[in-house]
């Protein structure tokens, strides 16, 4: 069985784009171990858009990877990250090029499915650029999906049609393990905010083996990268996106260097606290508190073993109060239940709490507690 937790990992394209390499693929996978990400729970390297040759072999119909980007192929690639106790993860497309005009699978779906198990390939990552009019959407990632299943190999199928024919109702049913949900990811506070907030209404469908996937994390990307900008996301807000990410049970796939990440980004990312939340084996859906609305959500999310989270969002560009009163997440004073606070990202012991909570979001900011419940 794969994917009973959201897949973790590293994928390429946030950062190197079109510039990637065998090095480059080799020191992320030895930065992953080394640096501690593989022992935190990340385990999928990941090589996005623009590893191939720009046409198929002639004779075989194969793809071909650029032997200059890849001078030892994927199948040696994949045995030096499969040593490193990681998985791979390759990149095509469902329409008849990719986004950055590599040959894709359209029509090719069982051959190359072959190709990709043959290389030992771990996750696919299926993308929606250059898709024919006359195609049916459903069908040809069912098609994928049922191409992967025939090679024998356990590959994670990565649906990514960015939310195209809403995908949370039926990528779960034609077997793929993840989808993207929104438009892609840019390094900036309005790309992050602008995901979460479109994904609120959606996160119900999160259950073993099949996640929302809210894009590649930009978290430590400091404006560098292909998808970087001037005005990038700050320190802070990388906090909102981490533990939005966390909460809602999206899968961590890491998008900046991690060879060379800052050391706050990069603990940050290795939160054992937010990570367990993610990875929880229950994997159920966080829970939009009743009246809360999309600016200011406060959501609770239910973990095995009895305990919650509960989260504070402020995504307006002024400190707010936010308030939640305790029988909005079912616990009224007349049960004779309090509420044992932890703030999650300071550690601090907040103690119990009965009829409501109360405090000061910053801008762009986000609070989370780990809570449990107490008969007094
Ligand atoms: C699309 C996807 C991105 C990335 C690029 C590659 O835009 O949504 O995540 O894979 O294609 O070209």
């Amino acid at each position: 069985m794969i994917a009973q937790t959201p897949p973790m990992g590293w994928n390429t394209w946030n950062t190197f784009a079109n510039d990637i390499n065998d090095e480059l693929i080799r020191q992320t996978a030895d930065a992953m171990v080394e640096l501690g990400y593989r022992d935190a729970g990340y385990e999928y390297v990941v090589i996005d858009d623009c590893w191939s040759l720009k046409e198929r072999d002639y004779t075989t119909g194969r793809l071909v990877p650029d032997p200059q980007k890849f001078p030892r192929g994927m199948s040696d690639l994949a045995d030096y990250i499969h040593s490193k106790g990681l998985k791979f993860g390759m990149y095509s497309c469902a329409g008849v090029r990719t986004c950055a005009g590599y040959p894709s699978s359209f029509d090719h779906e069982y051959e190359d499915a072959r190709t990709f198990a043959e290389w030992g390939v771990d996750l696919l990552k299926y993308d929606f650029c250059n898709f024919p009019n006359y195609a049916n959407n459903k069908n040809r990632y069912l098609t994928m999906s049922m191409a992967l299943r025939s090679t024998g190999r356990e590959i994670v199928f990565s649906g990514c049609n960015w939310g195209r024919g809403d995908p949370w109702n039926w990528m779960r049913s034609i077997g793929a393990h993840m989808y993207r949900s929104t438009h892609d990811i840019n390094d900036s506070y309005a790309s992050m905010a602008d995901i979460l907030t479109s994904q609120l209404p959606n996160l119900n469908a999160n259950a073993a083996g099949c996640f929302n996937d809210l894009d590649m994390l930009t978290v430590g990307m400091h404006g560098k990268g292909h998808v970087g900008l001037e005005n990038c996301t700050t320190d802070d807000e990388y906090v909102t996106e981490f533990v939005f990410w966390c909460l809602a049970g999206s899968p961590l796939m890491m998008g900046g260097d991690i060879r060379s990440l800052d050391e706050r980004s990069r603990k940050l990312l290795q939160n054992r606290e937010l990570i367990r939340i993610n990875q929880d084996a229950e994997c159920r859906p966080a829970y939009q508190a009743n009246g809360t609305t999309k600016d200011f959500p406060i959501l609770i999310r239910m973990l095995s073993g009895g305990e919650f989270a509960l989260a504070f969002f402020n995504l307006k560009d002024a400190d707010r109060q936010l308030e939640i009163a305790f029988p909005d997440i079912g616990v009224p004073y007349s049960s004779g239940v309090g509420i044992d606070l932890t703030d999650i990202l300071t550690g601090a012991h907040i103690g119990i709490r009965r009829d409501d909570m109360r405090l000061v979001v910053p801008a762009h900011g986000t609070r989370i507690f780990r809570a449990k419940l107490i008969t007094l």
